[in-house]
């Protein structure tokens, strides 16, 4: 049977991208045949969110959205990271195995690295935490310790597949065929654009709240950046930030009828009003779950808690067996 798996870190608060880049298609992927494992991941926000007040409330903004958008905790194992510790153990296990050069060579580090040696730092690991640099092997273990089949993720985690195929498959040639290795599902969506064009991300400060009151969204959906063409004049919707934002949640007949208007000449405004009702239409069902979720935060610790305590039937077997196969075990 299929495991499918996938994380969100709370890192910012729910925006469209979001929703249709990871809580969509999470839910879609769903169906009776296939055991699912939904969770926020947490331990992987304390690398960016220092300040422990918003990381319990981006934690809990993480949980409301996916529940506002239709996740059902019956169907699913809905969960929040740190309440399964056999992750954290598993991952110690995991980077016993890994040969430092393979994080070496991960994204985020390089990354991370390549700008400490633009601005000219002496040392080029200057301020990134062991957090950053061993990501990947939490991520390996979120993904392991469930032994998970499938994991739906956005392009920019593929390498953290491989790198989660790499370490797999080494414990499996020292320690015996135990995890199965896992395959990335990649979607082929377009990157959802912010107001300013470029990806919509917390970190740009271009977002489109997911789980704001009407007047917030229709405020940053008048943001999204245009030119100085006036209403009448024939626009161009190929590589459009606002056409774009438009397409990434409206069907193909939709966006016809859209792009037929830019050829007529609609004015800005009376586009961006357009693209604020078709987007207002769904999302107020979201947003009325959410204030009805938000209004008992206890419910949601009791969905969170009895998550862990499913997944935790599956996972505390499971790292037993890998402490054994290792050599720990009672004497
Ligand atoms: N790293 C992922 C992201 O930033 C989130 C994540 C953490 C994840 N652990 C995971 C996704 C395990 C899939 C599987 O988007």
């Amino acid at each position: 049977m299929k495991r499918i798996l996938t994380g969100i870190t709370p890192s910012g608060y729910p925006h469209l991208g979001n929703y249709i880049g990871a809580i969509k298609p999470s839910l879609d992927l769903l169906d009776e045949k296939c055991e699912s494992f939904l969770f926020i991941a947490d331990l992987h926000a304390v690398i960016k969110v220092s300040d422990p007040e918003k990381l319990k409330e981006l934690s809990n903004g993480i949980a409301m959205a996916w529940l506002a958008s239709g996740l059902d905790p019956e169907k699913t194992n809905f969960y929040r990271q740190s309440d399964i510790p056999e992750i954290t153990e598993l991952a110690w296990l995991l980077s016993c195995i890994t040969e430092k050069g393979l994080l070496n060579r991960a994204h985020a580090y390089k990354a991370a690295v390549d700008t400490n040696n633009e601005s000219g730092k002496k040392d080029s690991d200057e301020g990134i935490s062991m957090g950053l640099f061993s990501y990947p092997l939490l991520m390996a273990s979120d993904i392991l310790t469930p032994n998970a089949t499938h994991v739906p993720v956005g392009k920019d985690q593929q390498q953290h597949l491989e790198i989660t195929r790499d370490i797999a498959e080494k414990f499996n040639r020292k320690y015996g065929d135990f995890f199965n290795i896992p395959e990335a599902v990649i979607k082929d969506e377009k990157t959802v654009l912010g107001t300013d064009g470029r990806k919509m991300s917390k970190s740009y400060n271009n977002i489109i709240p997911l789980l704001a009151e009407e007047k917030e969204l229709k405020k940053s959906i008048m943001k999204i950046v245009t030119n100085s063409q006036e209403p009448g004049e024939k626009k161009d919707w190929r590589d459009n930030t606002l056409f774009s934002i438009y397409s990434s949640f409206t069907s193909k007949d939709q966006q016809e009828e859209m792009q037929n208007m830019f050829d007529d000449g609609i004015g800005w405004g009376d586009a961006k009003q357009k693209t604020f009702e078709e987007l207002n239409k769904i999302l107020t069902p979201i947003r009325e779950k959410y204030l009805e979720l938000n209004s008992n935060k206890k419910h949601i610790e009791e969905i969170l808690k009895s998550g862990a305590e499913k997944v935790r039937e599956q996972t505390l077997p499971l790292v037993k067996e890998a402490k054994r196969l290792v050599g720990i075990s009672k004497l």
